[in-house]
């Protein structure tokens, strides 16, 4: 099956021309994180400025992020924060969550972020044991073997009625291999078989083509009382 089209990046290159623009920030974020030999796996510049409006769109004050990299879906989340909203992203690496911090910065959105370095999970705990506000959107982005937990941990620590986005559902059609050979993929179904039927949470997954191939963002709701 065909799973890559030139025309799904020359269509996000016309996207981004009349719906975004020229982004010097975002622009430097990517090129430092080429010279800082990260991997390119960053949401496109289309799904960075989706994320952006979605958090614009419900006025988020607290928005947690699982999986910073080089920090260009921070700027993207921080763009959409409300005034004198914060940002807390996770980062396992060390060296990337420093290239994350210039990058942030050279954005001009250093005061809303927080970037915690280490395993999630330790993190997510620590949160979880401050009790602090609850988030009101959270945006997973990270090891895909732990997606079913970070659904847990999400639902935990964000308000009712939260917005709770994940990426990479789709994986060019892997997930619905049970047998795939991508290790990625078991992650990601136990997403899926977590949310299914789930009680607290309403969900949807809508698939994409553009710079990333074939992949898919999923979006679930934290069901209000
Ligand atoms: C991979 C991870 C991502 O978050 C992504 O958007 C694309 C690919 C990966 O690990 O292969
Ligand atoms: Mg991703």
């Amino acid at each position: 099956m065909q799973d890559t089209d030139p025309r799904w990046s020359d269509v996000d290159d016309y996207i981004v021309e009349h719906l975004i623009g020229e982004d010097p920030a975002q622009d430097a974020c990517l090129a430092a994180n080429l010279a800082a030999g990260l991997p390119s796996i960053d949401v496109s510049i289309a799904q960075g400025r989706m994320l952006e409006l979605l958090a614009r769109s419900i006025r988020a004050q607290n928005i947690l992020e699982i999986g910073t990299l080089g920090g260009f879906s921070a700027i993207c989340l921080a763009r959409g924060l409300a005034a004198d909203g914060q940002l807390v992203t996770l980062e396992l690496e060390p060296s990337y969550a420093e290239v994350a911090r210039q990058n942030i910065q050279n954005a001009g959105q250093g005061d809303k972020v927080d970037i915690l370095v280490g395993a999630a999970i330790g993190s997510l705990e620590t949160l979880l044991g401050q009790g602090g506000k609850p988030f009101d959107l959270v945006f997973v982005d990270a090891d895909k073997e732990n997606y079913a937990a970070y659904l847990d941990y999400a639902i935990q620590l964000s308000r009712p009625g939260a917005m709770l986005i994940f990426d990479n559902v789709v994986r060019k059609g892997g997930v619905i291999d049970p047998d795939s050979d991508d290790p990625k993929v078991p992650g990601t179904r136990s997403l899926y078989e977590a949310l299914k039927n789930h009680p607290n949470v309403d969900a949807t997954a809508i698939q994409t083509v553009g710079s990333k191939k074939w992949d898919g963002f999923l979006m679930a709701i934290v069901r209000e009382g």
